[in-house]
């Protein structure tokens, strides 16, 4: 589960060990290239590949991705003012609450479209339209009747503030004349996250098509020609050996692509998760391990002010332990458990602050290492960093592909 490249940077790590204990974000960029350059390779022409901003907007991520995808997916403007210095390539702006300030960077050219969510959102964007007397591209955020079973979070198909309810699109459509400054380039259908299973995605993707084409077919939409569907494809935390088949995914892809180019039609993935979740290690050193009624518990340098995703999703966070065998405390005893169940909590004063829950350990010492995989998304910035004031993690960023490291 670690990848070679955090394996060998790892003596490294504990090498360069001062006082305080290991705490650190490590990004495997070498790794996020490699998989992106793949990703985008197995697509087919009429698909393009978007990085949603939202779920790593570390600026060495961005920077390393820039030269992989066709564009970025933003959802404010503090996302938007990183994006803009650093890339030339086509940027979506898509939130459910818009300030004035970012429906501007619509009308002053900075973006490819915007996403409208509501109907106020069209009258805002017609006004503003009017001022300059120019058209402005957008598109409109369907909350469709479609569920995608198997994701974890659901975002449409529900009732949720996101989108507009597919049942009231036909007559928004009906009465595009009431908005003669909004140019609709197409449909932006984001349902759901972390699905796993390829071939919903496919059917989700495919129902997305057919509303697209009897809209056009019902409504004169020329402008209409492209198919957002989102992001949500997941990454599979509680059984990393069984991840989302992208392979079947991009197959079927493939086999989609008469019927979209027929349709006149491009479709956007604007993946986040998938695209960076499995760069990301959160490691912590192990400064505790103790037990109390009955159960073991593990405490770490960090914790969920760091990595969040655990204590939100309820669920252990998928890490391997990395046995350190030197001890940094001598003469002081060195606490250990052998062929136990364990529950890893960090440093904060909350019983909530649970990274691993009851996970089995051959042996476990205070002075060891956790190494939490899959760290790369909604982790870091999802967090509540300064409950407590704890001192932030390092964060380390591997560029090159590392078999072993010399020191
Ligand atoms: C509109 C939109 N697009 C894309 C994404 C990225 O989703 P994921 O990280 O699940 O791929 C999100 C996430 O919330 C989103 O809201």
């Amino acid at each position: 589960m670690i990848s070679k490249t955090v394996s060998a940077y790892l003596p490294l790590l504990l090498s360069n060990r001062k006082e305080d204990p290991i705490c650190a974000y490590i990004y495997d960029i070498y790794k996020l290239k490699k998989h992106v350059q793949h990703l985008r390779e197995s697509l087919p022409s009429y698909c393009s590949l978007f990085y949603a901003v939202k779920a790593n907007p570390d600026m060495k991520i961005i920077q390393a991705l820039e030269g992989y995808i066709d564009g970025f997916d933003t959802a404010s403007e503090g996302e938007l003012v990183k994006i803009l210095d650093h890339t030339d390539k086509p940027i979506i702006f898509g939130a459910p609450a818009k300030k004035d300030s970012e429906l501007e960077y619509l009308s002053k050219g900075n973006l490819h479209c915007m996403n409208i969510e509501s109907e106020r959102d069209m009258h805002r964007l017609n006004r503003l339209g009017s001022v300059t007397g120019e058209k402005l591209p957008v598109l409109i955020r369907v909350n469709s009747t479609y569920q995608v079973a198997r994701s974890s979070h659901k975002m449409t198909g529900v009732p949720t503030q996101f989108g507009i309810e597919e049942e009231r699109i036909p007559t928004l459509l009906n009465e595009l004349s009431d908005y003669p400054y909004l140019e609709i380039k197409g449909f932006h259908f984001h349902a759901m996250s972390n699905n796993l299973d390829a071939r919903d995605h496919l059917e989700f993707i495919q129902s997305c098509l057919k509303k697209i084409v009897e809209w056009k077919a019902v409504f004169s939409l020329p402008s209409a020609t492209t198919l957002n569907a989102g992001g949500g494809i997941g990454i599979n935390y509680q059984n990393p050996e069984e991840p989302f088949d992208w392979e079947a995914f991009a197959n079927g892809l493939q086999q989609m692509e008469a019927l979209f180019t027929h349709e006149g039609i491009q479709l956007i993935l604007e993946l986040g998760r998938y695209m960076v979740g499995d760069c990301g290690y959160y490691v912590a050193e192990v400064m505790d391990v103790k037990r109390n009624h009955g159960e073991h518990f593990a405490l770490i340098r960090g914790g969920t002010h760091h990595l969040r995703l655990p204590a939100a999703w309820k669920m252990s966070h998928p890490h391997t332990i990395y046995p350190v065998d030197i001890w940094f405390d001598e003469p002081l005893p060195r606490p250990e458990i052998r062929e136990e169940h364990v529950t890893v909590s960090g440093e904060l004063c909350t019983p909530n602050d649970v990274l691993i829950r009851k996970g089995y350990v051959e042996r476990l010492k205070a002075g060891d290492l956790i190494v939490f995989s899959m760290a790369g998304a909604y982790g870091w910035t999802i967090s509540h960093h300064d409950f407590l004031s704890h001192p932030h993690p390092e964060f380390h960023y591997l560029e090159e592909h590392l078999d072993k490291v010399d020191f």
